[in-house]
């Protein structure tokens, strides 16, 4: 599958009138690449999480469009997108959103229960996926424990296992490393890029450096406007951490 923006562009008003306009991003272009892992970086308001929203389906663009396959994300209705994302695109967000009152693992299966993932899956078989994930990430014993007893760091590594299990084609992780020691840091970006060996895009926003040894494509952010570092983006096998 290919995930393509053409053009988008996101602007809010500042101050009053229409002159005001401020653009949390211009007018930009991004592929997302099966099997690679896309890195977004830059300073804080530059509209990281502004592009990555619209390139997952949540943020309306108010210009251009994001195409799956060919197919504009922001012409289906909302079911069909809601669907579409829960099949296609799994999500780590920068507040670490779970359901407080649900176990760690009723809030892994809880996307999958509802739309099931694309190979018809039993709840069993996610279950154990879920399981795995939760151990490499070092959490296995908190499967059965309710989300709000958890640290931020354990709740981000449960937003990780969540957005995995359902085996998407696209993954969306917004700071996955904030709240993490260098240990659990290095263990999820070795999630993430295992993801991608079984043909999985990845696009991490972050402002952690240690991700950019996890990187295939290293994309800067500057006041709305993307560019392409390229001395960045020389293999980075070598650089993948055993788990
Ligand atoms: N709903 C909104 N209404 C008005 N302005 C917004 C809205 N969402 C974001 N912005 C503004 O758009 C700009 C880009 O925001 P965004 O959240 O994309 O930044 P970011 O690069 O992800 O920053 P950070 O690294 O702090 O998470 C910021 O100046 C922000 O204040
Ligand atoms: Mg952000």
């Amino acid at each position: 599958m290919l995930l393509e923006a053409s053009s988008v562009e996101k602007w809010y008003l500042r101050g009053k009138g229409f002159s005001n306009r401020f653009f949390a991003v211009n007018s930009t272009d991004l592929i997302l690449e099966s099997g690679k892992v896309t890195v977004l970086t830059g300073r804080s308001g530059s509209g990281k999480t502004t592009l990555m929203n619209m390139m997952a389906g949540l943020l309306t663009p108010d210009g251009g469009k994001v195409l799956l396959d060919g197919k504009d994300l922001y012409a289906m209705d909302d079911n069909t997108l809601s669907r579409l994302r829960n099949r296609h695109f799994g999500m780590i967000p920068q507040g670490a959103e779970i359901l407080p009152d649900l176990t760690v693992m009723e809030n892994i299966l809880l996307p999958i229960g509802i739309y099931r993932d694309r190979y018809g899956r039993s709840a069993s078989e996610a279950e154990e996926c879920a399981r795995e994930l939760l151990e490499q990430m070092e959490i296995g014993d908190l499967s059965d424990v309710p989300a709000k007893e958890l640290s931020g760091g354990e709740r981000r590594r449960v937003c990780a296992a969540r957005a995995l299990a359902g085996a998407p084609e696209f993954v969306f992780a917004d700071e996955p490393t904030s709240d993490l020691d260098d240990d659990n840091t290095k263990i999820i970006l070795s999630v993430l890029r295992q993801a991608t060996a079984s043909g999985c895009a990845v696009m991490i926003v972050t402002h952690d450096p240690e991700a950019l040894g996890y990187a295939d494509i290293h994309y800067r952010m500057d006041g709305g406007s993307l560019s392409v570092l390229p001395e960045d983006n020389k293999p980075k096998e070598e650089k993948i951490h055993a788990i």
